[in-house]
């Protein structure tokens, strides 16, 4: 993806010949695949996945972004029919190498109700729920707008993935960032056929912008740490009179939190990502991790989750909440923690511990 060679606009007439979206290929292959094969020119190369620990890779060739501990927010373009993913993966830097990859089953995808793709893509979100809660040490979500996050124009917000790095290029194996800036409504309006509807974000910047592949993938605003919104389309990419569009989060956040309630999703208010790179999950400690000193307990709250007696869930999490009340060093309280929670599932049958076990890796 991105950062786009900056070639001047060949003004299309028909210009939906040329909307980067997958509708409008809805007999042959995924768009994504369409260009693996081209020439990548340039961009930002993410140097560590941990930098964006959220980031969450889609097989179709999309991406998305963990936003509870069990919850994928993507692009319903990306997800609709047969499309629809089976797993997704977190840690993923580059896309062949797969050295850190955490691979987890998609239980379920709901696609906004009100998503249309014509005439032009609106309400394009999907939220997939894992079958599994994911190591919140390793992977904070990230918090999304609800109306708080300011969208002036002019805005530096970044997006990131593994998408085309030019109109014509393949996608990238490297995940890639980039910096743009939020447009006006009405001006983007204009430049983008009058299609913009209040479901939508614009934002570009020369020659910079999402493409092909990066759909589903985030656009964030790195001073608040929070998601705004969702890569959906374009015309062509990176072009000088036209707007990368997203769907944009606030305007249908109420529809996100229903959503995952209602399906047995996680929130994780008080482990969202900071902005910091995230620790790696074995224990390493207060080494600037990107997990605030209270989710140390996450491998506990697992081990709690799965305990099926009421009375140990509750003395479990209560030694959970002493620990951390106490101010351990993050070390001792997470190992500490653990040792709560094991205690109790040594209680219960060898086959609930090795479920535990399984589950967490943390016996
Ligand atoms: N729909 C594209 C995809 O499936 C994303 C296009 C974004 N295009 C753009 N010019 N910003 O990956």
């Amino acid at each position: 993806m991105l950062i786009v060679a900056h070639h001047r606009a060949q003004a299309s007439n028909n210009v939906d010949d040329a909307i980067s979206h997958p509708r409008n290929n809805e007999n042959q292959e995924h768009p994504d695949q369409r260009v693996l094969q081209q020439r990548i020119v340039g961009g930002t190369v993410v140097a560590k996945w941990e930098t964006y620990p959220f980031m969450v890779r889609l097989p179709a060739g999309c991406g998305g972004s963990l936003i509870g501990k069990n919850v994928v927010l993507t692009a319903a373009h990306c997800v609709e029919g047969k499309w629809a993913p089976d797993h997704v993966t977190l840690g993923d830097l580059n896309k062949k190498e797969g050295k850190d990859e955490t691979t987890v089953k998609v239980a379920k995808v709901i696609i906004h109700d009100k998503y249309t793709n014509r005439p032009a893509t609106n309400n394009d979100a999907a939220v997939l729920i894992l079958d599994e809660p994911v190591d919140i040490t390793k992977f904070p979500p990230i918090k999304y707008d609800k109306g708080q996050n300011d969208l002036s124009p002019g805005r530096t917000v970044t997006t990131i993935g593994w998408g085309s790095t030019s109109h014509n290029g393949g996608s990238s194996p490297d995940l890639r960032e980039v910096e743009v800036k939020i447009t006006d409504q009405s001006v983007c309006n204009k430049k983008m056929n009058g299609d913009i509807t209040d479901q939508m974000l614009c934002a570009s910047d020369t020659g910079k912008d999402a493409c092909y592949g990066d759909s589903g993938g985030p656009l964030f605003d790195r001073k608040t740490n929070c998601l705004v919104g969702i890569v959906s389309w374009g015309i062509k990419c990176a072009m000088p009179d036209r707007e990368g569009i997203y769907s944009r989060i606030e305007s249908f956040h109420d529809w996100v939190t229903e959503t995952v309630e209602k399906n047995g999703g996680m929130w994780c208010d008080d482990c969202v990502w900071d902005g910091k790179e995230s620790g790696n999950g074995s224990g390493s400690g207060g080494s600037g991790g990107g997990v605030v000193p209270a989710d140390e307990g996450n491998d506990c709250e697992k081990c709690i989750n799965i305990l099926e007696d009421s009375i140990d869930k509750k003395k479990c999490k209560y030694s959970c909440k002493l620990q951390s009340k106490l101010g351990t060093d993050k070390r001792k309280f997470r190992s500490s923690c653990i040792r709560a929670c094991k205690n109790y599932h040594k209680k219960k049958s060898r086959g609930t511990q090795k479920e535990c076990c399984k589950k967490t890796g943390v016996c």
